[in-house]
């Protein structure tokens, strides 16, 4: 976590309590903080009946026999199934079932390029663009179950091809943008995908880079893959190889009619790749019910818009607006712009760019000229974009917005207090009252969020994702497991209980599922990260507690940064911990051990940075490099991150007697005084 500075001053505002503005509570779903805590009760005793009325949002082709079954809650029976043997098909809660009740006309998708090319996608028009997509990909032999990989930028294309997977019962594995080709090529080989989904070329801040070209001699190694299939972007030309498919024509030439598959409620809806503890990065498996009742419900609570699902007395084409930042590339993505707002029948915005370009107040400008009602995005984001001043902000009219809202990392309370009286005008004084921060704590693995302040309602504390969503029981332990009941004391944070969102597997590697979660805790989800609750119940996060860096809110292993760096020629090792960074939260801190004989220097450094950010991805670089003769390992030959963290922060090291070589770590220390203070 990054600590700043504080003043008293400063320390006194931090710790009040933030309103939301009264008038949003009149006419929400939940309009008391009495009203949530009932309905979080009996959310927890009496699960079934809860979820059974929250399913009723979903039109079922089936109706499911029963809500939850769960033999014993040890090991692989911890999750359980969900709404068993129900039937149903999420692009078809998505999208047709809101054209058969007369919604066919209102506007589904916004979709905004870099240079303000729009495409407004109506339910109608969205179902005739999937169903081409979905047929494209049926010409092409994909069927239900099948894996497709797709690579793309956030191109509408996305949103099409990804709906249409979902229309025909294939399982889409998402790759993020900004990781690099042979990220992909490992994802493709461990869940088989048998077609690639890529564009020729992406635009980013005005410029063309290329996408497809970057595959050359790499997909040609992936033995599943049948097909790859461009989907034209900039149209530029690129490379050919003989599997290449031009998906853009081939959708062009297809029907707007395909049926929506039948799929049983627990039936796999997408695999999403995310790093752990080793270098390779699990398959995280969604399934198609729970994942979708689960996304809906929470976004439907927490939110509270009016969406076809339930109007609020708002006119159909009057509803509230949705701008989730995020790329689809990760969770956030997929729940925030993709399904929850749609299955809802909720106005969804998704843009293609970065915040930054073609000016700085990008995002603002979209909130103004789309009348944004509310806006989610991460606090990686509202730190870059506090930088550039109030100003950027102030010009635009941004009197519609509703509701803010962070994901991803703590929101520290620099930008948390910059966010709410800057973007939200919030006031200051005794009771501060003002636009809701909805602070949401969740993961991939969870498919929404766990922890979560209900905007209309919940009094906020900067830095704390506040309550449990329903259903959604948490726990703090120690390490033997047994509860921490003292406040303001660091737990292991954990469940004891499934909710329907909830992974079900790792790809292809089930015993990876349950013993990464299921097992440190017996009869719990340990979610990996540290938190906290104070003495009036408030949680607070206080980060990984394993070996995942965040940077700029994206979860990178250290062991899949390390490797990409050990393919340099020059290097013999290397260990990466998170360094605090203004911006991004942190950023890695890279100790590099070189092959004998091979004399460090600040170009070798650069080369490495280079030759890392195109193994492992342009999001992926060890911003500092030490170079160091070794690094300390136990004595099974782990490397002891916790003392290496210690070092690059120059915190006090603490104990060093089960290192197998404590002697390397006051070398450590000198180079790290040589290294002196850190600029950004
Ligand atoms: C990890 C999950 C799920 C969307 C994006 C991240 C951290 C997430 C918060 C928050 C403090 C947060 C946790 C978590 N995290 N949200 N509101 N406050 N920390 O998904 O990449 O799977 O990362 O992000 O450490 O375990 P992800």
């Amino acid at each position: 976590m990054v600590k700043f500075y504080m003043s008293s001053e400063q320390e006194k505002e931090k710790s009040k309590k933030y309103y939301p503005l009264p008038e949003l509570s009149e006419n929400a779903r939940v309009k008391s903080m009495d009203e949530y805590k009932k309905m979080w009760k009996k959310s927890i005793e009496d699960p079934d009946a809860f979820w059974a009325e929250e399913a009723k949002m979903v039109d079922w082709f089936e109706p499911y026999d029963k809500v939850w079954i769960q033999e014993s809650k040890y090991d692989d029976n911890f999750v359980g199934q969900w709404f068993v043997g129900g039937k149903l098909n999420v692009v078809y809660n998505c999208i047709d079932r809101w054209i058969e009740k007369g919604y066919g006309d209102e506007i589904a998708l916004i979709w905004i390029g870099e240079d303000d090319t729009e495409k407004k996608y109506t339910y109608k028009t969205l179902k005739d663009d999937v169903c081409k997509a979905a047929n494209a990909l049926k010409e092409l032999g994909v069927e239900k179950g099948d894996r497709v990989c797709i690579w793309l930028p956030m191109v509408a294309d996305l949103a099409i091809v990804m709906l249409a997977c979902a229309r025909i019962g294939a399982i889409h594995s998402i790759v993020f943008g900004g990781f690099s080709a042979e990220s992909v090529k490992d994802r493709i080989d461990d869940s088989d995908c048998k077609l690639l989904i890529v564009a020729d070329q992406t635009r980013r801040a005005g410029k063309a880079k290329p996408m497809k070209d970057n595959l050359e001699g790499i997909i040609e190694e992936c033995s599943s893959i049948e097909h790859v299939c461009i989907v034209k972007v900039t149209g530029a030309d690129t490379y050919s190889y003989d599997k290449d498919v031009d998906f853009t024509a081939l959708m062009d030439k297809q029907s707007t009619d395909c049926e929506c598959e039948v799929m049983d409620a627990e039936d796999p809806l997408f695999i999403l790749y995310t790093s752990g503890t080793t270098g390779k990065p699990k398959g995280v498996v969604h399934t198609t019910a729970g994942y979708l009742v689960y996304g809906m419900s929470t976004n439907k609570y927490v939110w509270d818009y009016s969406c076809l699902i339930d109007l609020k007395g708002v006119k159909p084409k009057d509803r509230d607006v949705w701008y989730c930042t995020a790329d689809i590339g990760w969770i956030t993505g997929h729940t925030q712009i993709i399904y929850s707002p749609l299955a809802l029948g909720a106005i969804s915005i998704m843009y293609e760019g970065v915040p930054t370009w073609p000016h700085k107040g990008r995002f603002w400008e979209l909130c103004q000229k789309y009348n944004v009602t509310h806006f989610y995005t991460a606090p990686t984001a509202i730190r870059a974009l506090m930088k550039f001043g109030d100003e950027e902000v102030k010009k635009w009219d941004l009197s519609k917005l509703k509701m803010l809202g962070t994901v991803g990392e703590v929101c520290n309370w620099p930008e948390w207090k910059w966010y709410w009286t800057v973007v939200g005008n919030g006031s200051t004084g005794e009771k501060p009252v003002g636009r809701p921060i909805v602070d949401s704590y969740w993961q991939t693995e969870t498919g929404s969020y766990m922890m979560v302040n209900f905007g209309a309602i919940t009094p906020m504390k900067p830095g704390s994702c506040t309550f449990p969503f329903f259903g959604v029981n948490p726990k703090l332990l120690d390490e033997e497991g047994d509860e921490v009941e003292k406040t303001n004391t660091q737990a292991y944070f954990a469940y004891d209980r499934p909710w329907p969102g909830l992974m079900r597997s790792v790809w292809g590697d089930h015993p990876r599922f349950v013993n990464t979660y299921l097992k440190k805790f017996d009869g719990h989800y340990f979610t990996g990260d540290y938190a906290m609750i104070d003495d009036e119940g408030y949680y607070f996060i206080l980060g990984r507690s394993d070996d995942v860096i965040k940077v700029s809110g994206h979860r990178l292993g250290s062991a899949e940064v390390e490797s990409a760096i050990n393919s340099h020629p020059k290097v013999a090792e290397s260990a990466v911990v998170p360094y605090p960074h203004p911006v991004k939260g942190s950023t890695i801190f890279a100790y590099v051990t070189l092959m004998t004989g091979v004399d460090p220097s600040d170009d070798l450094k650069k080369d490495i940075q280079k030759h890392t950010r195109k193994v492992a991805g342009p999001a992926v670089l060890p911003e500092i490099i030490m170079f160091t003769e070794a690094v300390p390992k136990t004595r099974s030959g782990k490397i002891m991150r916790r003392i290496l963290k210690a070092i690059a922060t120059k915190q006090d090291i603490g104990n060093t007697m089960t290192l197998a070589n404590p002697e390397v770590v006051e070398n450590l220390i000198e180079e790290r005084e040589k290294l002196g203070e850190i600029k950004f």
